[in-house]
């Protein structure tokens, strides 16, 4: 026998579930599909066929990670989230509207990525970068900032909602920069990073095509279970791991 506010408190808590399942799996539908649009335009700018990327990287996996980082009394001493960068193909990361907290490195400095009313950083992982060759462009796409298209109902409960580098497809054309995530004394934040991630057996090697003119292949072939685990055994911010992959 149950209690008439058990029974009560049972039915809100399965209405409430019921509604940040439909929330969460809308949000991770339409991430998806901004997700293989951006890998279409990233295959067209590198002279590729729209769905080079896609057909690439197979069945891809989504992994969505909610990150939370208190309040820390002394946010000098540590860090919410150690410098990496994503060892898959493409991030879209939804920051707290309000907190800011998410820093890349450029040029030897760490830059604070403010958060954008409406907007996703939008990360270049690993596997991207394998697939062209250095150039002045190189960190052209790394950190775009997409106005995004989330359903209103989202952006509400953002706050409560809910949480890798594409350098190797791209032969080094596209970098995956390093970034890390600081703490604040006073205000906690929230996150929301969606992963696009290869199939384990997808080969990852640069593109006839970007090598066809004579610039060499920077990476070796691999299958992204390989470089998974190979990324996994290292310490986070260790060297790129992209470089034990050099051809
Ligand atoms: C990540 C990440 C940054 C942030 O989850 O891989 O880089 O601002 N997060 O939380
Ligand atoms: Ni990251």
């Amino acid at each position: 026998m149950t209690s008439p506010e058990a029974t009560q408190s049972s039915r809100l808590f399965i209405l409430y579930f019921n509604v940040v399942r439909e929330v969460v799996s809308s949000y991770c539908r339409e991430v998806r599909q901004l997700g293989f649009r951006l890998l279409g335009l990233i295959s067209i700018s590198l002279g590729l066929e729209e769905d080079y990327m896609a057909t690439v990287l197979g069945e891809q996996e989504q992994h969505m990670a909610v990150n939370y980082y208190p309040k820390c009394p002394a946010p000098e001493l540590t860090y919410g989230l150690q410098a990496h960068t994503d060892p898959n193909a493409l991030t879209l990361l939804l920051q707290d509207p309000d907190v800011a907290g998410l820093q890349v490195r450029k040029d030897g400095k760490w830059i604070a990525v403010n958060p954008q009313p409406n907007a996703f950083v939008v990360n270049i992982g690993d596997q991207l970068q394998v697939s062209a060759y250095t150039s002045a462009a190189a960190s052209l796409w790394s950190y775009a900032i997409i106005k995004s298209c989330l359903p209103e109902k989202l952006m509400k409960h953002g706050r409560h909602g809910l949480r890798r580098r594409m350098q190797a497809l791209s032969n080094g054309r596209y970098r995956s920069v390093w970034h890390r995530a600081v703490v604040n004394a006073d205000k906690e934040r929230i996150s929301v990073a969606s992963f696009l991630c290869p199939c384990n057996g997808a080969v990852i090697s640069p593109p006839e095509k970007l090598v066809a003119d004579g610039s060499p292949a920077m990476y070796r072939s691999y299958t992204y279970d390989e470089y998974y685990k190979k990324f996994w055994s290292r310490n986070l911010d260790d060297e790129h791991c992209l470089q034990l992959f050099r051809s």
